[in-house]
């Protein structure tokens, strides 16, 4: 039984007990943050955290994210994942439980606060190196996707439909540009230069994506943030996505075409190459043992 924490307390999974008038149940009123660990090493915790708490300003939800490093470092802790290779925590705030309404509760509320650990599974070498598949959906998600909320009906949907298509990903489509996955973001490579949406209201900033962004600079990629078109794709010569469980992973078909020469090209690979070093200096720097 994981141990998970709830408003305070960490308890038993079976024993955490949420209000069915929690807002976050019945309007989907909260947000949400995943946060990757590695041999116990949370990986750039404040860029979450500071997310999360952008995102509770935004909600006009008044929780501070003070403690909740400790909260889920000790989920890691309590549910064995300190020698885990890859795990997560999970922090997802509700606006509180109260009577349903479609305005805020006018007496205050206290927002419910819930968190998890689990492990996560990277694919093999030889599954990676095959690449993956994307099937094209419409982007239904409304347009402040930049805040990390818990309404992802519209990413369920879509990823249910990539599955039934028979790919391994959706490639959210809107107005003709292929904005993101249903939980990574997405870049190209076109005549060499490294290109991916630029932040707007329209994609999640993903924590993987502003740390890629820096190595890509740092290692010369030429790059451009810019609305990749999907008229554009059958032209890529790499796709991949990133994101907080899937890394640096790459996407070799769309739809029914195959990308470029249909592998893993080398951009995505160095890249990859180079997340993995930060995980490993990151691990180093505190003191775990490095792969
Ligand atoms: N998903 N875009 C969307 C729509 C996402 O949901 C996510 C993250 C990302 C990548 O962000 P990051 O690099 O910070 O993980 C992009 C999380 C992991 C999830 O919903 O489980």
């Amino acid at each position: 039984m994981s141990i998970v924490y709830l408003n305070g307390e960490f308890l038993p999974k079976d024993e955490a007990k949420i209000s069915p008038d929690d807002r976050g149940f019945l309007l989907a009123d909260g947000v949400y943050e995943v946060t990757p660990f590695y041999e116990g090493v949370p990986f750039c915790l404040d860029r979450h955290l500071a997310r999360l708490e952008q995102g509770l300003a935004w909600m006009r939800i008044r929780q501070p994210v003070d403690g909740l490093e400790e909260v889920q470092r000790r989920l890691i802790a309590e549910n064995g994942l300190e020698g885990a290779e890859t795990s997560l925590a999970y922090v997802q705030i509700t606006r509180g439980a109260a009577p349903r309404t479609h305005y805020f509760p006018t007496d205050p509320v206290k927002a419910t606060v819930y968190a998890y650990a689990k492990a996560w599974d990277r694919p093999s070498p030889e599954r990676w190196s095959r690449g993956f598949s994307v099937a094209t959906v419409p982007d239904r998600r409304w347009s402040r996707v930049d805040v990390k909320t818990i309404c992802l009906l519209p990413n369920v949907l879509a990823f249910q439909d990539a599955i039934e298509a028979g790919a391994d990903d959706a490639l959210l489509v809107r107005d003709g540009v292929a904005i993101e996955g249903a939980h990574m973001n997405f870049w190209g490579v076109f005549d060499g230069v490294l290109v991916t949406h630029p932040t707007t209201n329209h994609i999640l900033s993903g924590i993987t994506r502003g740390i890629v962004l820096d190595l890509a600079a740092a290692d010369g990629i030429p790059l451009e943030q810019r609305p990749i078109q999907v008229e554009e794709l059958g032209g890529a010569e790499e796709l991949f996505f990133t994101g907080t469980t899937g890394e640096v992973r790459p996407c070799v078909r769309v739809d029914d075409a195959a990308v470029g020469d249909g592998g893993v090209g080398p951009i995505t690979r160095r890249l990859s190459e180079l997340f993995r070093a930060e995980v490993e200096a990151a691990k180093a720097e505190a003191g775990a043992p490095v792969a």
